[in-house]
C-alpha cells in the first residue's frame, strides 16, 4: 500500500514538471538525389516520421554538393536558413566562424558519441571543441569500379598500378570498348585527379593536397600527376561533358565502359541496381596506398531558439548517429557506418575491404581526407586547385603550364 501510495505521487510530479512537448520540425537541405541516395535518405525521413518529426525535404540535384552550397548561401544570406544541412570538412568550421551553426553537444554526450566514433573523424565534427556536426558515413572516394564480363572476355585483371591501368585501357581501347566511364564536372576530374595523387604516395598526397606545401605543388612529381590525367583524358568517351556521376556508373554497369574511378556512393548504384560485387562488378582500391575518407555529415543552423526546429535539430542527430540508421543507411548508400560499434555482417565485400583498409591505413598513417570531397582544404584553395584541374582535363595544356598554374593559383588562394 505505502509502495502504491510513492509510486503516485512520483509520476504525479514527474508529469507536472515535464516541459511543454515540441513538435520536431526540420528542413533538410541534401544532394542526395541518385536512385541510390534517394533510397538512402528516405531511411532517415522514415525514422523521423516514426518518432513524431515532420521533415521537409529540400533536395538540390548536382554530384558533390556544389549546387546545394549555392543553395545554402542564398538562404543565409537572405536569413533563412534550413534547419539542418548536409556540410563536410572544413566547410562546417567555416560556417562556425560566421556564427550561424547550433551547438548539438548536449545531444552528442548524452548518446555518447565520443565512444563511439573514431577520433580522427570525430575531429571534423567539432568546433571549438564542442560538437557542430553530426556524422553519417564513411565514404572511400579512391576506388575502381569494374565491369566483369567486359574484364573477362577481354583478359583483362582488376589493375594495380596506373601503368597496369593503362596497358588494360590500350587493349580495351583497341577492342572498341570506352575504358574509363567519367562525367565531365569539376569534381568528378578533381575526383580522378586525387586518386592520381594518391598514387603517388601517400606523404605526396599529404605534402601536396594537405600542407600545399609549395615544393609538392611545383615538382616532377606533380608534373606526372597530370601526365597521367592527360592518359586518362584519351580513355574517355566523346561525350562525357557534363555528364552526371551516376550516368557514368550506369555505362559500366550495362557494359557501355570498363572502369569508373569514383567514391563508393557508386556502388550504391550498382547494389540499387540488384548487381552484385565479385560476379557483375569489381571493386579495388585505386593505385597506390593509401585510403581517401569522405564522411558525410548535417549541420544544424542557428534557429533562433525556435523549440519545435530545436527538437527537431536534436532528434535528427541523435537518429543520424544511432546504430539502426547507421546500418540500414549505408547498406543502401554504398559506404560504410563511421560508428565502430556496427556489426558489418550483412554488408558486401567492397565494405569489408573498405573497413580493413581504413583501419590498416590508421595504423600506418595514410588514411587521409579527400580533398576533392570537400575534407582536406578550406573552400579558397580547394577551389583554386579544382580550377586548375578542370582547365587542364579540358584542353590541351601542358603538364608543366598546369604545374605552373597549380603553384601560383594556391599561393594566391592562401
Ligand atoms: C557525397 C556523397 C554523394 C556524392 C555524389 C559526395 O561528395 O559525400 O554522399 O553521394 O557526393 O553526389
Amino acid at each position: 500500500m505505502k509502495m502504491k501510495n510513492l509510486f503516485v505521487a512520483s509520476t504525479a510530479l514527474s508529469i507536472a514538471a515535464l516541459p511543454v512537448l515540441a513538435d520536431p520540425q526540420a528542413e533538410v537541405l541534401h544532394w542526395w538525389t541518385s536512385g541510390s541516395e534517394a533510397k538512402s535518405v528516405a531511411v532517415l525521413q522514415e525514422e523521423f516520421a516514426e518518432r513524431g518529426g515532420t521533415w521537409t525535404d529540400m533536395p538540390v540535384a548536382g554530384g558533390g554538393g556544389d549546387a546545394a552550397m549555392t543553395a545554402l548561401r542564398a538562404r543565409v544570406l537572405s536569413g533563412n536558413a534550413p534547419t539542418a544541412v548536409q556540410l563536410k570538412g572544413p566547410a562546417i568550421q567555416e560556417w562556425y566562424e560566421e556564427g550561424v551553426l547550433a551547438d548539438i553537444s548536449d545531444v552528442a554526450e548524452q548518446q555518447g558519441w565520443a565512444d563511439v566514433l573514431p577520433d580522427q573523424l570525430a575531429e571534423h565534427m567539432k568546433c571549438d571543441g564542442h560538437w557542430c556536426a553530426a556524422p553519417v558515413n564513411v565514404h572511400r572516394v579512391n576506388w575502381i569500379w569494374a565491369n566483369k564480363a567486359i574484364l573477362d572476355q577481354n583478359g583483362v585483371e582488376m589493375p594495380t598500378t596506373w601503368e597496369e591501368f593503362n596497358a588494360a585501357s590500350d587493349k580495351l581501347q583497341e577492342a572498341g570498348i570506352t575504358p574509363l566511364a567519367h562525367g565531365g564536372q569539376s569534381w568528378q576530374d578533381a575526383t580522378l585527379f586525387e586518386a592520381v595523387v594518391l598514387g603517388h604516395g601517400a606523404e605526396f598526397y599529404q605534402s601536396a593536397l594537405i600542407d600545399l606545401d609549395p615544393e609538392a605543388l611545383d615538382s616532377e612529381t606533380m608534373v606526372e600527376v597530370f601526365d597521367e590525367m592527360r592518359t586518362l583524358r584519351g580513355y574517355v568517351d566523346d561525350n562525357f561533358s557534363g555528364r552526371d556521376w551516376n550516368l557514368a556508373t550506369a555505362m559500366v554497369m550495362n557494359g557501355e565502359a570498363a572502369f569508373q574511378i569514383m567514391g563508393d556512393w557508386a556502388k550504391g548504384e550498382f547494389l540499387a541496381a540488384g548487381k552484385v560485387p565479385g560476379e557483375d562488378f569489381l571493386c579495388g582500391a585505386t593505385p597506390g596506398d593509401g585510403y581517401l575518407y569522405n564522411v558525410d555529415s548535417f549541420a544544424m543552423f542557428d534557429v533562433g531558439g525556435d523549440e519545435d526546429k530545436v527538437a527537431g535539430q536534436n532528434l535528427l542527430a541523435e537518429l543520424i548517429v544511432g546504430p539502426s540508421f547507421q546500418e540500414t543507411f549505408n547498406l543502401n548508400k554504398g559506404s560504410i557506418p563511421v560508428r565502430s560499434d556496427v556489426s558489418l555482417d550483412d554488408f558486401d565485400m567492397c565494405a569489408h575491404i573498405s573497413a580493413e583498409d581504413m583501419a590498416k591505413d590508421a595504423a600506418s598513417g595514410s588514411l587521409l581526407p579527400s580533398y576533392a570531397h570537400g575534407m582536406a582544404l578550406r573552400g579558397e584553395p580547394a577551389g583554386a586547385i579544382t580550377d586548375v584541374v578542370t582547365a587542364h582535363f579540358n584542353s590541351d595544356m601542358s603538364s608543366q603550364d598546369a604545374v605552373q598554374m597549380l603553384t601560383e593559383a594556391v599561393a594566391n588562394a592562401m
